[in-house]
């Protein structure tokens, strides 16, 4: 199973995204991960739409857009028009599940489905065909470079049971204090998307970074 790297522009800077994108797109990144925060659902704002649309202009990686936000459902439209390749919703935040994952499908974009370090993975169970992607936080959102929660592994394990035992094995990512002491546990665990912000962007060298951590998640495969 090949690992997907999905640096975190949260930590790149803002003013010179164009140039960080490009960086990890040249060093093999998989996909782009964009953290849209609303001051609502989490403590923090972030961007949102016109960022979106604006990267897509500058890669051809498929931008991953992880919506921290109340009530996605009025916004799921906009971002697939706006380049998402896959839209993921907080469980928290959505009231009818399975209606919001179906419509991120018929927008034409992968639907994902995060969970905070608080929500069971239970709370997706009777949805589990209905996305493609399952996020499990692993850190409680809002802000990058915080530590990594070290339940966690045991909860990717018992996703990969989960969704096996449902016969639609969508992808896990992780995200939130992913490095490289944890990567190859993550991928063991069963991982197969790796989000990362502060261990990418927060270092001399971004490139050299996410092919550090390619080698350290291949490790665990
Ligand atoms: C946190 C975001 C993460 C964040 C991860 O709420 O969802 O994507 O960028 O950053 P690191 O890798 O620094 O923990
Ligand atoms: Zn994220």
């Amino acid at each position: 199973m090949s690992v997907r790297i999905a640096p975190s522009i949260l930590s790149a800077d803002f003013a010179r995204l164009a140039d960080a994108v490009a960086t990890v797109e040249a060093a093999g990144a998989d996909q782009i991960h964009v953290d849209v925060m609303d001051g609502h659902f989490v403590p923090n704002i972030t961007i949102g739409l016109p960022v979106v649309a604006a990267l897509k202009r500058v890669t051809r990686l498929p931008l991953d857009v992880h919506l921290m936000i109340t009530d996605p459902d009025r916004y799921l439209e906009a971002f697939a028009t706006a380049g998402a390749s896959i839209i993921t919703v907080h469980s928290e935040a959505v009231t009818h599940l399975h209606r919001t994952l179906s419509r991120i499908r018929q927008l034409g974009a992968k639907a994902g489905v995060a969970i905070n370090p608080a929500t069971p993975i239970g709370h997706v169970q009777e949805v589990a065909c209905e996305f493609d992607v399952l996020l499990i936080m692993s850190v409680n959102p809002g802000f990058g470079g915080q530590s990594f929660i070290p339940r966690s592994v045991g909860k990717i394990a018992a996703a990969k049971a989960m969704l096996a035992a449902a016969g639609c094995p969508a992808d896990i990512e992780v995200d939130g204090g992913v490095d490289l002491t944890n990567a190859a546990a993550l991928v063991g665990a069963g991982a197969t998307m790796l989000v990362a912000g502060a261990s990418i962007f927060g270092t001399a060298n971004p490139g050299e970074a996410t092919q550090a951590l390619r080698r350290a998640a291949q490790a665990g495969a």
